[in-house]
């Protein structure tokens, strides 16, 4: 890369290619400062769920800016904090009622991480620490995040030896697979806080996918030993897996649940943990140390929730759930011809996630190169094509992604493996 002093994400410095300058975004479009113009596949990391500068979010941010950007909450409320936590108990399932901001998903995963240790603790449970999570699982970048990520495969196995360790299991699917999974619970569940899940879509670990019915047993199995149930819904809230939150389609509810990406539409960070009635209550006393000792600077932020209430009036207003339907028809139609082919190990949809797992790891920036020539903004990672376009995009948009992914798929399987 050309002299910088910033130092990018996920990257090697000494071999990234130079990333593209952009100028600005519109709905589903990058605009670049060479000239063209991407159409997004990715919704830049899977926030812009209503597409890039919508004007209904742009206008509430822009307002709050000008009369209230930002104040602590400590001591001190704002309406669009209060409307907030107001509007997301609403609309979550069961007595999820009690909401807790932070300033990103990490940070709102550790939040979590943290009340379930200390649920146990005001109870006077001190043995019930450490977490059961899954293979292939991602909960962020930060340390008790990277803790309950996939130890070998995940992107921070290097730093495995340091971590705190978790029980990592593998998520169990079949019968056999289930009776093995409660086994492990029952031998571990005095020293459980604990299980932590992306419901139905472990997404940045390799956009795998399970059935509501996997997700409702292995919840259920929780509950037989005690164990808290921690449902990441960094990914999957907002709609991106065809209802407004995946766990509805297991019909279930999680203990506590994070949320982030979408959750302002992709315009300015939030992030928010979300307690179910016994977990708030647990930290209820007359004394300081049973209360939740944790507060970002930025907790609550009042153009964050701005962004996040609008992006609410939205899903009330238009019809994303309809539009994440049409994109998974469009996904299920246009990537089947990727299906036959033999370097391609699966093509998978669910929503408005569209997968195409290769059979290898391929050439990662050539393939992103032939993507930008194609005028799309995909990034494959590992071995897996997805797209994860915003959930406003028009059936000639993706159509214009899913031939593209065809294209690139078709020639890369042709080379020799
Ligand atoms: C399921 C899940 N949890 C947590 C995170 C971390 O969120 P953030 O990048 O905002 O820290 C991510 C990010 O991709 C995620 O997909």
């Amino acid at each position: 890369m050309t002299s910088s002093h910033l130092w990018l994400p996920y990257s090697q410095m000494q071999t990234v290619p130079a990333p593209q300058m952009v100028t600005r975004t519109e709905g589903v479009r990058i605009y670049l400062a060479d000239g063209r113009c991407l159409i997004d596949g990715t919704s830049s990391w899977w926030t812009a769920c209503h597409g890039y500068n919508h004007p209904h979010i742009a206008a509430a941010v822009a307002a709050q800016l000008e009369q209230l950007p930002h104040v602590m909450l400590g001591g001190l409320v704002h309406k669009p904090v209060l409307d907030l936590s107001r509007r997301l108990a609403g609309l979550l399932p069961g007595d999820l009622d009690y909401v807790f901001f932070s300033e990103s998903g990490s940070v709102s995963v550790e939040i979590a991480l943290k009340m379930a240790v200390q649920f146990w603790i005001n109870q006077g449970v001190q043995a019930r620490s450490r977490f059961l999570s899954f293979q292939h699982a991602y909960h962020g970048d930060t340390f008790a995040a990277m803790s309950v990520c996939d130890p070998d495969k995940g992107m921070h196995r290097l730093l495995s030896g340091v971590l705190a360790q978790q029980l990592v299991v593998k998520l169990p699917r079949g019968a056999a697979e289930f009776t093995e999974f409660e086994q492990v619970v029952a031998k571990h569940a005095a020293e459980l806080a604990a299980v932590i899940i992306e419901p139905l879509v472990q997404a940045a670990a390799g956009m795998k996918f399970h059935q509501p019915e996997v997700l409702a047993k292995i919840t259920e199995i929780a509950a037989r030993y005690d164990l808290l149930v921690i449902f990441d819904e960094i990914t999957t809230g907002f709609g991106r897996t065809g209802t407004m939150f995946a766990c509805e389609q297991a019909g279930v509810v999680p203990d506590i649940m994070t949320l982030s990406k979408a959750l302002t539409g992709g315009t300015v960070p939030l992030a928010a943990t979300i307690a179910r009635r016994h977990v708030y209550e647990s930290f209820l006393s007359d004394s300081i140390d049973q209360a939740l000792v944790h507060g970002p600077t930025f907790c609550g932020n009042p153009m964050g929730c701005a962004a996040a209430n609008a992006s609410l009036d939205l899903f009330e207003s238009e019809p994303r759930l309809e539009q994440v339907a049409a994109i998974e028809a469009g996904f299920e139609a246009g990537l089947a011809p990727c299906r036959g082919l033999a370097q391609v190990r699966d093509v998978r949809v669910k929503g408005a996630i569209g997968v195409v797992q290769l059979d290898r790891v391929p050439d990662l920036d050539a393939l992103r190169q032939r993507f930008l020539e194609a005028g799309v903004w995909v990034r494959p990672f590992a071995d897996v094509i997805y797209l994860m376009p915003p959930l406003v995009i028009g059936a000639e948009e993706l159509d214009t992604l899913i031939q593209a992914v065809n294209r690139v798929v078709k020639d890369w399987s042709a080379l020799p493996s």
